[in-house]
């Protein structure tokens, strides 16, 4: 079975996106233990296989590596296989801090880091989302962040967004993971809140002056999905 059935591609189709992706992965990804540890953790840990793929995720690397970013905000850590990813593209005295609702999930996370050798520099904050950033806004003294991922529960991505504006500079890059959701986003009678906070985050991101923004669908190991990538420009 694929891992998004869907009407639109078949299973020798999604064989076939699967395929391109293995050999991208094969091609242009060295081995790295860390990850790969992580990944079977998490499948031990009976954890849902939602994290980026290994190419997504090697661009999300590659994306903090060539913004020189030192810092990185990260919502939803699932078993912290993007938070490794991030770890390993910021430099020795950078920081990744990465939000998870579920502590089972943080425990894993936080075994996988410190198996990937990042326990000093990822540090994982327990809680709901908003919440944890409500808290920090509160608290004060959030240097701003040069990156930021949202790759949580969707129908709160406008919140998120919102957050990630108030802690960035210009420069700062905000991806969004899962804006296609295999074509439902554009099924507008589909009222889920899970679009509708994809939606939502399009509306306000075109409406924000302070971004200049796109999304790129993908296909491949993880199905038919797309992410957005904003920088703030004001
Ligand atoms: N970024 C991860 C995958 C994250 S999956 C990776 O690519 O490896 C989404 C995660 O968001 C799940 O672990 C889920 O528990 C978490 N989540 C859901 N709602 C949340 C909320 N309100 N606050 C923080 N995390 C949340
Ligand atoms: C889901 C969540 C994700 O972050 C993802 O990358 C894929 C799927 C989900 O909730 O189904
Ligand atoms: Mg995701």
């Amino acid at each position: 079975m694929p891992a998004h059935p869907n009407p639109f591609f078949n299973d020798a189709q999604f064989a076939k996106f699967k395929a391109v992706d293995d050999w991208i992965c094969s091609s242009l990804l060295p081995p790295d233990k860390g990850l790969e540890s992580a990944l079977q953790a998490n499948h031990a840990a009976d954890l849902d296989e939602i994290d980026v793929a290994p190419n997504q995720g090697k661009l999300l690397y590659l994306l903090a590596k060539m913004n020189h970013c030192k810092r990185i905000l990260e919502v939803g850590t699932l078993g912290g296989y993007s938070s490794i990813w991030f770890a390993k593209a910021v430099p020795a005295d950078g920081k990744v801090i990465t939000l998870e609702l579920e502590p089972e999930h943080a425990t894993v996370a936080r075994s996988n880091i410190a198996n990937a050798g990042f326990e000093s520099i990822v540090e994982v904050k327990v809680g709901p989302a908003l919440e944890t950033l409500e808290r920090m806004g509160k608290e004060g003294g959030v240097e701003p962040f040069d990156l930021v991922f949202i790759d949580a529960d969707k129908e709160n991505n406008p919140g998120y967004v919102k957050w990630a504006l108030e802690f960035s500079h210009v420069g700062t890059v905000i991806v969004v993971d899962n804006v296609a959701r295999r074509g439902r986003v554009v099924d507008w009678e589909n009222k889920d809140p899970a679009l509708q906070g994809v939606r939502d985050v399009f509306e306000l991101m075109k409406n924000e002056k302070k971004l200049e923004c796109t999304a790129v669908q993908t296909v491949g190991s993880k199905g038919w999905d797309g992410f957005s990538v904003a920088l703030v420009v004001a």
